[in-house]
């Protein structure tokens, strides 16, 4: 059952983006509320950027515009998201305490004229934080506008200087102890790294050759961990000051990653996320789908909520690409459907300049009579419609899913790494390759950590992760145990936490599980490609990795076609226990990857959301709620569909026993109590 905190509001979806009123003047406030009401925006995220403008000077405060601001706000009927400005200190305390400014490797210190630039760990940083939160948590922390605290914006600057360094040895004193485990763990005997004095540790500056991959992979555990603290000492101010809001902080995904959210998200009333498509071809749909489940899990399964998007546009390498409006309210509900209690925009008005100009809004440059903001008010209009779909069932998650994807972002920072087997590697494309699959087969998908509980999944998914700790292993077993099916890609299991490698063949720490071991590592040159016996329907194709399989008791399930490991193991089943692991030695290319994974999915027992896959380029997602499901019928391609079933769509009142037509490119919210009944299918255009 979801936390009180995280049953965040539970009687509609918010719908709104940051609203920067510090940029206008004050006229304009009173029309951007007009505005808003006339497009059903009820949720402003205010003051994210607003430190200068509330502390003009150190120690003197300026609230007067804020407070008219909230004022205006909660007079419209739009509830306040109030942010904390520590994601950019102003001027003033930059050349009061320049040490607080971060550190590159390079040891180059940078000043301020941008955003994001202080040194986490550096303290007159953190005392500043902790003093403005403290005026603005007792000034706002009940009014009854406020709907959420929203601390910072997108942690993720790094520091690699003195109040770094020294924060960083004492994280490694904790962790270690002793130098003598600290020499074990980060291999010093290596090139003559060796340390004898707890001072000559350090951050990794910018050295002659390779860092020590361990100590790269604390500095980020740390970093992780120091910015983590700087958001628990924010959320201790504001909760002494008995504000009730609940407090959140918004990761950005899935683009950069300093992160290791499953930590994050405990400390977190309600977790949120900043989710940027990174295409604007038909592949967003499914990219909208990964962070939304990758969010919602974070949070154990509860709501959470979306606090920004884009709203006309989407940065793609050169340009910025239009986003149409019917794609703005596809993607909305794809991530209410898996569990956002809203739609929030960067942002609510195009800024005249700066170096956002372009990044668009909800009101953009050419004002409210666009096609645009039409749009957003079709999308008000829907979010008012569904509005009872935002209620979260009593028990039990809000999106049932059969299938986990083990995800962490240590098995990111892993595979960051200089100088591995192959520089193709890429955790994060590799992983959002599985759940894609798994989106065009149709099945709900879950996230889960490694070392979490697995046992409501039928099928668990490793697409990668060099390194697993025992408790992650363990958990493995367990699954297969009863009964579960695994799954796993290549460069799994390889290491243990501190990067050693397993020796006794690849990969050490799942063989016993895959029954199997890897002899020799066959990584391809970019563009190359290998072929796996085709499975009947068609040639299995891989990229990037193809190895010596050695099979110790797995049974093979097709061998490589040609190249120099023509004949050897490439796909193979393993049965354990009640269980099966299944590995696939290679990257498999995009089709080839979804029949395999759907024929997996179906010996695990997995069941797609409609009982049967759905039509090519149509999204349906169950979110389970408190009177009856909602079933989200998107219908991304180019044809009508015909969805039937048990269920009544609230935006027409149209029952669907006798199917329901969905336009291409439309959408349909379903109630239902059924789970049973339903099909989809394409129509010709
Ligand atoms: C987000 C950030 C916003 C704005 C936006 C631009 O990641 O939180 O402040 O910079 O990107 O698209």
């Amino acid at each position: 059952m979801p936390s009180p905190a995280r049953r965040f509001s539970t009687d509609r979806f918010l719908f709104g983006g940051d609203y920067n009123p510090e940029q206008w003047p004050e006229e304009v406030w009173h029309e951007d509320v007009a505005l808003m009401r006339r497009a059903g925006v009820n949720a402003a995220t205010v003051g994210v950027f607003s430190w200068a403008a509330l502390e003009p000077a150190e120690g003197v405060y300026e609230f007067g515009w804020l407070d008219r601001v909230v004022e205006v706000l909660h007079a419209g009927g739009v509830g306040v998201v109030l942010a904390t400005p520590t994601a950019s200190p102003p001027p003033w305390f930059t050349r009061a305490h320049p040490d607080a400014m971060p550190v590159g490797p390079d040891g180059v210190r940078l000043s301020h004229g941008s955003r994001d630039t202080y040194a986490v760990s550096a303290p007159a940083y953190r005392d500043a934080c902790r003093e403005i939160v403290q005026r603005l948590a007792e000034r706002y922390g009940s009014h009854p506008a406020l709907l959420a605290w929203h601390v910072h914006n997108e942690y993720g600057t790094l520091d690699w200087g003195e109040h770094a360094a020294a924060a960083f040895r004492r994280w490694l004193q904790r962790r270690y102890g002793t130098l003598t485990e600290l020499n074990r763990a980060w291999y010093t005997s290596f090139w003559s790294q060796r340390y004898g004095d707890w001072e000559d540790v350090l951050p990794p500056r910018a050295t002659q050759y390779l860092a020590n991959p361990a100590q790269v992979l604390d500095f980020k555990r740390f970093s992780s961990d120091e910015m983590l603290q700087a958001l628990r000492e924010q959320r201790d101010v504001i909760r002494a000051t008995g504000s009730a809001a609940p407090v959140t902080t918004n990761f950005m995904l899935p683009t950069w990653n300093h992160l290791e959210q499953w930590s994050w998200s405990a400390e977190l009333d309600l977790v949120s996320v900043d989710h940027y498509l990174d295409t604007v071809g038909p592949d967003g749909e499914t990219h909208a789908a990964y962070g939304a489940d990758l969010t919602r899990s974070f949070g154990q399964g509860d709501p959470w909520l979306l606090m920004e998007q884009s709203s006309t546009s989407s940065t793609v390498p050169g340009r910025r690409a239009h986003k149409s409006p019917d794609r703005v309210i596809r993607n909305s509900l794809s991530y209410l459907a898996r569990g956002s209690q809203g739609a929030l925009f960067f942002q609510w008005r195009a800024p005249a300049a700066g170096s956002e100009a372009w990044h668009g809004g909800i009101v953009p440059h050419t004002g409210a009579g666009s096609r645009s903001f039409r749009g957003f008010e079709q999308l008000g209009a829907v979010l008012t419609a569904i509005a009872e779909a935002a209620e979260p069932p009593a028990e039990g998650p809000l999106v049932e899913a059969d299938v986990a994807v083990l995800w962490h972002a240590e098995g990111w920072w892993a595979t960051d790494a200089p100088q591995l087997p192959s520089d193709l590697l890429d955790y994060s494309s590799t992983v959002r390759a599985a759940h894609r699959a798994l989106w065009q087969a149709g099945y709900a998908v879950d996230f889960a950590a490694p070392g979490a509980d697995l046992s409501r999944y039928r099928l668990v998914l490793v697409p990668s992760m060099f390194a697993l700790d025992g408790q992650a292993v363990r958990r493995l077993e367990e699954h297969l145990a009863a009964g579960g099916h695994l799954a796993v890609w290549p460069f799994t299991g390889y290491a243990d936490e501190d990067l050693h490698v397993v020796p006794g063949g690849y990969p050490g720490r799942l063989r016993h599980l895959l029954g199997l071991h890897v002899e020799e590592l066959h990584p391809l040159a970019a563009g190359d490609e290998v072929l796996l016996e085709s499975d009947g329907t068609g040639p299995l194709r891989g990229r990037v990795w193809s190895e010596l399989v050695v099979p110790d008791g797995a049974e093979v399930l097709a061998a490589y076609a040609g190249g120099g490991l023509d004949g050897k193991a490439a796909l193979t089943r393993h049965r354990v226990g009640a269980g099966v692991a299944h590995y696939v030695s290679t990257f498999l290319d995009e089709e080839p990857l979804r029949r395999w994974l759907t024929a997996v999915c179906e010996q695990s027992g997995a069941r797609p959301v409609l009982g049967a896959p759905a039509p090519e380029g149509v999204e349906v997602v169950r979110r389970r709620g408190a009177r009856a499901d909602h079933l989200f019928v998107l219908n991304h391609s180019g044809v009508p569909v015909r969805v039937t079933g048990p269920g009544t769509n609230l935006l027409t009142s149209s029952p669907a026993d006798a199917g329901l037509r969905v336009e291409p490119r439309g959408w349909a919210v379903l109630r239902t109590t059924e789970r049973d009944g339903w099909s989809a299918e394409a129509l010709e255009a």
